[in-house]
């Protein structure tokens, strides 16, 4: 037996593991999954749902190339670029994973759970270690979850078209995704539930917006589009801020584009955290923005202009329990006697 484990090792690990699934041919291409430890669903870990231009890491993504050999979804490693401690994460980070049940009949189409994680627009954690299937994998749906573009790389709010939204887009493509190969997996790709948190839920509700009808019921909780802080305003400088600490010289945004898209994006994440680009209010500058109108432009006025584009939806919302607990041992009893009144009021009613 230790002689063969050996020879496995040797050869490839992953066609003498026990533990690795099937393949699952997709209309993208063949993907393997591996199980879980008790072996009860298959989890798929980092399935590329789309490319980010390498060339220009804040422009627009393209759906992921169909795969010509196997692809071996056996790692959910991959952060989108963001500062978690440590500028961490990667630019090729448009990954999902998908946990099917294993007791399923194959003419059952599962309900399709599809998970926009938080993180206030400048970062997120779509990974098993962050958002672990367990619970959900008690109940006969298929569960997804994703990483999308924050930050620097999501949410520029700049006065060219093609620069805005490009997490919210990423969102949109990974949506697209789903229609196109959930079916593979065992889902319903006409029941899909979005579900989100915090600049997740934010997120839902925006994509409310969006032409497409790309799901058919959704969870928001702990925001909505509505939220006073969600809408940047168009700030070209913040790339250009961030160029400058770098090394760039000038006032021209598309120069310092240029320039930002030869520099790392760890070291990209590590300035932009040190510069701190965020409001009076402490809300980063990098969010959700109104884009001017272009082929791409997903949100093209704001929120409270614009009427849901989708009919017939269920929706269930509200807030997690004990929502922004964390704070507490880090405000002192001034921050609760004036937040709700200061700071949030004044912000609806743009009183300062
Ligand atoms: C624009 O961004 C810069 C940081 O690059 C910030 O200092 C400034 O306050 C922002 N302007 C507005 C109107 O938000
Ligand atoms: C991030 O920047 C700080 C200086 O602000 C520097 O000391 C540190 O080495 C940098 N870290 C990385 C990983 O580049």
């Amino acid at each position: 037996m230790k002689k063969i484990l050996l020879l496995c090792l040797a050869i490839n690990y992953l066609e003498c593991s026990p533990n690795h699934g099937s393949v699952v041919e997709t209309p993208n291409g063949p993907v393997r999954g591996v199980q879980n430890e008790k072996g009860d669903f298959t989890m798929y870990l980092g399935v590329p749902y789309g490319v980010v231009d390498e060339d220009n890491p804040f422009g627009d993504a393209k759906p992921s190339p169909k795969f010509t050999s196997v692809f071996e979804a056996v790692s959910d490693s991959t952060l989108c670029p963001q500062y978690s401690g440590r500028p961490v994460g990667d630019i090729n980070c448009l990954k999902l994973n998908v946990y099917a049940p294993n007791n399923i009949q194959p003419k059952d189409k599962l309900p399709v759970m599809f998970y926009i994680p938080g993180g206030g627009f400048i970062g997120n954690i779509g990974n098993r270690e962050m958002l672990g299937p367990e619970l959900l994998m008690k109940h006969d749906i298929i569960l997804v979850t994703i990483n999308y573009r924050a930050g620097i790389y999501g949410f520029l709010c700049l006065d060219i078209p093609g620069y805005n939204n490009q997490g919210l887009k990423d969102q949109v493509l990974a949506l697209k995704w789903i229609k196109d190969n959930i079916e593979s997996f065992g889902g319903d790709p006409n029941r899909v539930t979005v579900f989100g948190q915090s600049a997740g839920a934010m997120s839902i509700d925006i994509l409310f917006l969006v032409k497409e009808p790309l799901f058919q019921r959704a969870i928001i909780q702990s925001g909505v589009a509505l939220t006073p802080w969600v809408i940047a305003k168009m700030n070209n400088s913040v790339p250009i801020n961030v160029a400058k600490e770098l090394g760039f010289k000038g006032d021209d945004v598309k120069a310092a584009l240029d320039y930002l898209k030869a520099i790392n994006a760890v070291d990209v994440i590590n300035v932009t955290h040190s510069l701190n680009i965020y409001d009076t209010e402490n809300h980063p500058l990098t969010k959700p923005c109104v884009e001017m109108e272009s082929e791409g432009a997903i949100l093209i006025d704001y929120p409270v202009n614009l009427k849901p584009k989708v009919k017939d939806l269920d929706i269930m919302i509200g807030h997690t329990l004990r929502e922004a607990s964390f704070r507490y041992p880090v405000s002192d009893e001034s921050y609760y006697d004036n937040y709700v009144f200061d700071i949030e009021l004044r912000q609806d009613f743009n009183e300062t």
